[in-house]
């Protein structure tokens, strides 16, 4: 009998950080692949607003509505059943007012099923962190380079080199910390800032681009997974080469249709068959990582 593993929750996040143990997180967008990076083992899966670019094919992030990422958490939702789901509040979904922010982070844990947000800036937040905390919202930070201000920092650049950048970033994590956050997202930072910061608060901090010494790494798992030959980023390692593999797949299906070879006899149906089994195939007709729960 499968029994149903145990949930990672922000106290297991909090304990991981205390013993040492590494945190795996992940982004993902749908039921399938959340499936398989949970029974893969990740800890997080952040239903990150990369999306906007990995599956909507923006140039950035900024386009990406609140609805859209509630969509996206309720098939992630369905897929997991180990991994803390995280949504991430999309840009203007929080910055006009608090009680907007409120609001919309209310949806995504109500709507979309997960188990946290994710919001991106630092001091200029605490506030609102204080305030979503209070009402029982569990909150990753996101400090560095983000990605929502875009335009704001004239390109995706690696952050805190300039003078001050250090103690501006160090202040700013130490600020979410005390507003409440339980984790905080370090993106594109030299490694030894992200070193400093995470040896200073005892919540967890998890690098994309900001060395070894964070508590635990995210990536984008279309890049993890070389869907993109053509993108390849220093901070990326790429733990596969899908993007490769499906055309490679994809290559012999069309040849097959197109010489006739797929469908076999044994991929067909019959009318004896059908007599038999008069209203059930095998199977359902396409997979679904809901039978992941049975
Ligand atoms: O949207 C996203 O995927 C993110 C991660 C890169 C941290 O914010």
């Amino acid at each position: 009998m499968q029994t149903t593993p145990r949930r990672v929750t922000i106290q297991t996040l909090r304990q991981m950080k205390e013993k040492g143990d590494r945190i795996a997180m992940l982004t993902a967008y749908d039921a399938t692949f959340a499936r398989l990076l949970d029974e893969a083992g990740a800890d997080v899966l952040l239903v990150g607003d990369s999306l906007g670019m990995v599956i909507q094919g923006h140039d950035t992030t900024l386009p990406v509505t609140l609805d859209e990422i509630a969509y996206h958490c309720r098939a992630v939702a369905r897929g997991a059943r180990r991994a803390h789901i995280v949504g991430d509040m999309p840009f203007m979904s929080y910055q006009a007012s608090i009680e907007q922010a409120m609001i919309n982070a209310g949806r995504l844990m109500k709507e979309g099923g997960c188990h946290s947000v994710k919001l991106e800036g630092g001091a200029v937040h605490a506030e609102l962190v204080r305030r979503l905390v209070s009402a029982g919202i569990p909150v990753m930070g996101h400090i560095g380079l983000t990605p929502q201000s875009y335009h704001q920092l004239g390109g995706f650049k690696v952050q805190g080199r300039d003078a001050g950048g250090r103690e501006r970033l160090l202040e700013d994590a130490k600020a979410l910390e005390e507003a409440g956050c339980y984790a905080i997202v370090l993106e594109a930072i030299p490694a030894d800032i992200a070193r400093d910061i995470t040896a200073a608060v005892s919540i967890p901090t998890i690098g994309i681009g900001a060395g070894v010494g964070c508590d635990g790494q995210v990536l984008v798992s279309y890049d993890a997974l070389g869907m993109d030959e053509s993108f390849k980023p220093r901070f990326v390692r790429r733990y596969a080469t899908l993007g490769s593999t499906i055309k490679d797949a994809i290559s012999h299906y069309v040849a097959d249709v197109r010489s006739g070879a797929f469908p076999s006899d044994a991929e067909s149906f019959t009318v004896s068959e059908n007599k038999a089994t008069p209203s059930t195939m095998e199977s359902a007709p396409y997979s679904t990582p809901a039978s992941a729960k049975k």
